[in-house]
């Protein structure tokens, strides 16, 4: 079985995390931990991004050197990222040790290749996104995404990108997968359609001294961007003999999904994959761009746009896996969301609370009053109880192949249509009032809901780790392995269910 390898961007540290920094880093974990579900071994990378003009800027403003700023602020990550258990296994930051020296092997390497040279650029270069653009580029006299340039004439080093050109857009074409969704895709081919520059790697330390000293020119440093996405192969042991095996396994055998903002889509798709070509490396297995989660006037949520979110107030408001859950359900991975207290509730409310919860707490509670706390025994299905448990049967292969083309929030809808059958099948049976008349009946119902329980919760615990526990807890049973997922039932007859508080309390923030 192919490992699974996550990535997230590395984040700048000028920013602290925010509801769309932590968007992208808990999509990765609820990828990583579905993938372990389904067996696979898993890698997830996340970090920061350190160097370059907007860090050195964000430290000189406080007045203090610029590690220290990064130290404090990479911290900030690594404490969010805990508190909303993102599971990921590695937290890299580009001002470790082994990064400089990865970066000017690389670097070094291009150049005794030719595949850097100098020369004198004119140009016009916005500080804030750190990208240089040439005149015919501009809109109305600022960046194509709006933000102020300013010009500039400097010698500086030369990256061939446009060498790469054609070797990249046939990659994107015999690979219909790599680069996802597929509007994405069609962007970055109508981007190729022009024809490529060469990329700027360097920058004079006159002007920006906070970067990786370029190994052929110590007045230059590395543009961020060239050093920022080695991370995703320095982590995991590029140009490190003594962790050849490591790369081999992650890099060469299987090969990361990048997952990104829709922002960051040249950066990945272009600069990237043709550095990875004159490298000779092996080119991501799948780069996925996310939309992005809106502020109150519908532009992206980010500290320079305005208002932000904090994912750890959305979290102290509404419960981890509430947010967690809202997040991978209520948004097609790839496209913008707005968020409000009232959406995260409307979700919540329909189908944690009524829909899961009331299940739980339904099934527990009768088995409670009727058996005992016990499981009681399944008897003969008839046809309702046959339809509940092969479409539920039928469920952890739907999850899985939804999970594999990127579509999380169709893998839950699929949970939630079983659920509803459930509380419907629970409805209709009445095992309250069968209970009077034909015990074992009643009972044969409550384990049908139970065994239905156990696997929609199962599927559920990428997305919700803490209360799905506390859900199987409940059942008497622990976490579940795949194959556990193909039996039926399970839970052994006279097994102690425990009723207990609602799981997902209705929430009524939004009213108030
Ligand atoms: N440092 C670069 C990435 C380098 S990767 C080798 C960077 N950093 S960032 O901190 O500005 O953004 C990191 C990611 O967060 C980007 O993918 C960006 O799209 C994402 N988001 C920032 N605000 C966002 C929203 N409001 N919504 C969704 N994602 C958002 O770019």
């Amino acid at each position: 079985m192919q490992p699974f390898y996550v990535t997230t961007p590395i984040f700048y540290v000028n920013d602290k995390p925010h509801l769309g920094t932590a968007y992208c880093t808990i999509m990765a974990d609820v990828l990583k931990r579905y993938h372990q579900l389904f067996g696979e071994e898993t890698l997830y990378l996340t970090g920061t991004d350190e160097h370059g003009q907007k860090v050195q800027q964000a430290a000189e403003k406080r007045g203090i050197p610029p590690l220290q700023h990064c130290d404090e602020m990479a911290e900030n990550f690594r404490v969010t990222w805990a508190e909303l258990d993102i599971s990921n296994d590695i937290f890299f930051r580009t001002t470790s040790p082994v990064h400089a020296e990865v970066v000017q092997a690389c670097l070094q390497k291009l150049f005794d290749r030719g595949e850097i040279y100098a020369d004198t650029y004119e140009g016009w270069y916005s500080v804030s996104e750190e990208i240089f653009f040439t005149e015919k580029e501009l809109v109305d006299g600022k960046s194509p995404s709006g933000k102020p340039v300013s010009k500039i004439q400097e010698k500086n080093y030369f990256f061939r990108m446009s060498k790469y050109q054609q070797a990249l857009i046939d990659h994107i074409q015999a690979h219909p997968q790599f680069i996802l969704p597929d509007f994405r895709k069609n962007e970055v081919l109508g981007f190729l359609r022009q024809p490529l520059g060469d990329l700027c790697i360097s920058r004079p330390k006159a002007r920006l001294s906070w970067g990786i000293e370029i190994p052929f020119d110590k007045d230059y440093v590395t543009y961020v961007w060239f050093d920022a996405l080695l991370n995703y192969a320095t982590a995991v042991g590029l140009e490190q003999p003594e962790r050849s095996a490591d790369f081999a396994k992650w890099w060469t055998n299987s090969g990361p999904l990048h997952l990104i903002g829709k922002d960051i889509l040249t950066t990945h798709c272009v600069y990237w994959t043709t550095m990875l070509l004159a490298l000779g490396l092996k080119l991501p297995r799948q780069i996925f761009a996310t939309g992005w989660i809106l502020n109150k006037d519908n532009a992206k949520m980010s500290k320079s746009e305005g208002e932000v979110v904090s994912p750890i107030a959305i979290r102290d408001l509404f419960g981890l896996d509430e947010l967690r859950y809202f997040l991978t359900r209520e948004i097609h991975l790839g496209n913008d969301a707005p968020f409000s207290v009232a959406l995260v509730e409307g979700r919540v409310n329909s189908e944690l609370a009524n829909n899961l919860g009331n299940l739980l707490s339904r099934s527990t509670n009768l088995v409670e009053k009727f058996f005992g706390g016990r499981k009681p025994p399944l008897m003969d299905d008839d046809d309702a109880s046959s339809a509940l448990k092969k479409k539920t049967l039928e469920l952890p292969a739907l999850v899985k192949k939804e999970i594999e083309s990127l579509r999380p929030s169709y893998a839950l809808e699929h949970i939630v249509l079983v659920l509803t059958e459930a509380n419907r099948y629970m409805e209709d049976k009445a095992p309250w009032k069968l209970a009077k008349t034909d015990l074992p009946a009643a009972g044969h119902v409550l384990a049908t809901t139970l065994e239905v329980l156990r696997i929609t919760g199962a599927l559920l615990a990428p997305v919700m780790t803490k209360k799905i526990p506390q859900l199987q807890a409940r059942l008497g049973v622990g976490a579940s392995s795949w194959s556990d997922l193909q039996k039926w039932p399970f839970i052994k007859d006279g097994a102690a269910v425990a009723k207990g508080e609602p799981l997902f309390p209705r929430l009524t923030h939004s009213v108030k």
